[in-house]
């Protein structure tokens, strides 16, 4: 509670000194702009988020034996977020986006909702049988795939096959958690109606595209051998997930990508292959299905030890909307 106002209002007008004003001003829920505890601006971004890495291995030996003791009844989703170490966060990946390792075992249904926040499924171990239904949209869930569930969409994943099938999820709640419009809803049927299965959609990229548009540009000298640089090219993807630019990165044996210090938050997928990588100073080795994390402001590079390649999302389109993106001048 304010101290009631004309009992604050005598004690400010009694005031003696500046210093007496600031516990008066206090009480009021009111701060001198020039004797505030932190700074409000700063030269340039200073994040808190680290850069992070973390192993498939190990993540698929945890979901394996969580899935020992707990089923898709008892947890409408079995999966492992990667949180970055900061302050009391358990959650993020970044500052706008989350990322997490989910399977779901033969002859389990991850039950259908909806909620604002945009997600997307990059798939890592899956035999045919593994599905995501979106809207009553059945789609296939295949290795190498990308599947969007944009905000707002009905959306639940099964599996008929006789295998594990394993996925990346990245979601931009911890935007939403920023900007406070979270709305959440489970179904109130168990199971999704579906009402169509098609052989193409807009939420579905499928590897096999991405691999012939690599294979296509190869061929037309655009990218290749002479190259030191890894050949990067976005999926079509904002129509649908205005949050997030989506892009593969191809690299051929010992070729390098290198990611100049922005403004831009990111999570890296290991699509396929291996090698090193320095992520703000902070040296990992990677390989399939491993992610990294490069917070705002981070600069990286990461060298293919063999022909591999990496989908990574990030929040760019944000940051242009927004008026926000910058990138560190070359020197
Ligand atoms: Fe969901």
């Amino acid at each position: 509670m304010t101290t009631p106002l004309p009992q604050a209002l005598k004690s400010l007008s009694s005031a003696t000194q500046l210093d007496e004003l600031y516990p008066l001003l206090d009480q009021q829920r009111l701060t001198a702009g020039w004797h505030k505890k932190r700074a409000s601006l700063w030269k340039s971004p200073k994040t808190q988020f680290q850069p992070m890495y973390w192993s498939y291995e190990l993540g698929k030996v945890a979901l394996d034996q969580a899935g020992r003791w707990m089923d898709t009844e008892f947890a409408e989703r079995r999966n492992l977020l990667l949180f970055n170490p900061v302050g009391d966060n358990d959650y993020d990946t970044v500052r706008t986006l989350v990322a997490a390792y989910q399977m779901i075992k033969p002859g389990e249904y991850a039950k259908p909702h909806w909620h604002t926040p945009n997600a997307l499924r990059f798939v890592l171990e899956a035999k045919p049988g593994a599905f995501s239904v979106v809207d009553g949209v059945k789609l296939p869930m295949l290795p190498g795939d990308v599947l969007l569930t944009p905000g707002g969409s009905m959306h639940s994943h099964y599996n008929e096959s006789d295998a594990c099938a394993y996925w990346i999820d990245i979601l931009d709640v911890p935007l939403v958690h920023l900007l406070e419009p979270m709305f959440f809803e489970p179904s109130h049927q168990a199971l999704q109606d579906v009402i169509d299965e098609p052989d193409e959609h807009a939420y579905w990229f499928k590897e096999a595209d991405v691999l012939s548009h690599f294979e296509s540009v190869q061929r037309l000298g655009q990218t290749g051998l002479q190259s030191s640089d890894a050949y990067t090219h976005a999926l079509n993807s904002q129509a649908h997930i205005v949050t997030q630019s989506l892009n593969y990165h191809h690299f051929l044996a010992e070729q390098t990508l290198a990611i100049p210090k922005t403004t831009v938050s990111r999570i890296f997928c290991v699509a396929s292959g291996s090698g090193e990588a320095e992520l703000g100073g902070v040296k990992c080795l990677w390989k399939t299905g491993d992610v990294m994390a490069l917070p705002s402001w981070t600069s990286a590079t990461f060298k293919a030890a063999e022909p591999s390649r990496f989908f990574e999302v990030n929040d760019r389109p944000v940051l242009d909307k927004l008026g926000l993106f910058r990138q560190e001048p070359h020197s």
